[in-house]
């Protein structure tokens, strides 16, 4: 395993070191999967982006009302790519990386009941940081996961990741109590599945913007329609 001394900690993410089985339990997690440093830099990236331009989500239809998020940014593909190896390793799967997402949760915010769309066949949900006192609070803000008969709630502390099955499991946050909390996700589908047209979230290439939905739903009829015609015909 090559490892590279970028604050991605590559050995955490050895099957000995998470916490479950992703295949068997839907989920699992992986303490101290990037390092203080790293988080501290991005949570100093991201608080400067939202001082700047506060790219926060309007419409009342979303989960995500009301949160600072964006899509593909650079340095968070950057993230993305580098956790393919790391995250193969942990789920077992092949993987395509398909979209990344960062947000800046502020006091009140809450993450609506959801499943994600078929990109996010796996999702890395990762945990920069927050306020200080928030910290000092010795505080996380659980992630809860749906599954069958019950729902988790999965306490992330800086660095800390959690994979999960995005778009089979319902999960949310309830109201965010500290000043703020940055957080990412990283979304990724098999390559043997059906999903892996969805490669780069249909982008030519990682870092390019959203295709816009109306594109992005063209290509997945499509390629729904070709499975569909596939299974009949096979
Ligand atoms: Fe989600």
């Amino acid at each position: 395993m090559a490892m590279l001394d970028d604050g991605i900690l590559d050995a955490a993410f050895l099957s000995h070191n998470c916490m479950g089985d992703f295949d068997r339990d839907g989920y699992c997690i992986i303490p101290k999967a990037i390092s203080p440093e790293l988080c501290a830099f991005v949570t100093s990236y991201a608080r400067l982006k939202h001082r700047v331009s506060p790219n926060i989500y309007k419409g009342k239809d979303d989960s995500l009302t009301g949160i600072h998020r964006e899509y593909g940014d650079a340095l968070m593909e950057t993230f993305l790519e580098r956790l393919q190896a790391p995250v193969e390793r942990a789920t077992g799967y092949a993987l395509w990386p398909t979209l990344s997402f960062y947000y800046t949760y502020t006091r009140g915010n809450e993450l609506k009941k959801h499943k994600d769309r078929d990109s996010c066949e796996v999702v890395a949900c990762l945990c920069f940081g927050s306020d200080e006192a928030y910290r000092q609070s010795k505080k996380a803000w659980p992630i809860h996961l749906s599954l069958q008969e019950r729902s988790v709630p999965v306490h992330l502390n800086q660095g800390d990741i959690v994979l999960f099955k995005g778009n089979e499991l319902t999960h949310w946050r309830d109201r965010f109590e500290g000043e703020w909390l940055i957080s990412a996700i990283f979304a990724f589908v098999r390559k043997d599945s059906d999903n892996a047209y969805l490669k780069y979230d249909q982008r030519s290439y990682l870092g390019r913007p959203h295709i816009g939905m109306f594109r992005w739903s063209i290509g997945y009829f499509w390629a729904n329609f070709k499975a569909c015609l596939g299974r009949l015909l096979g």
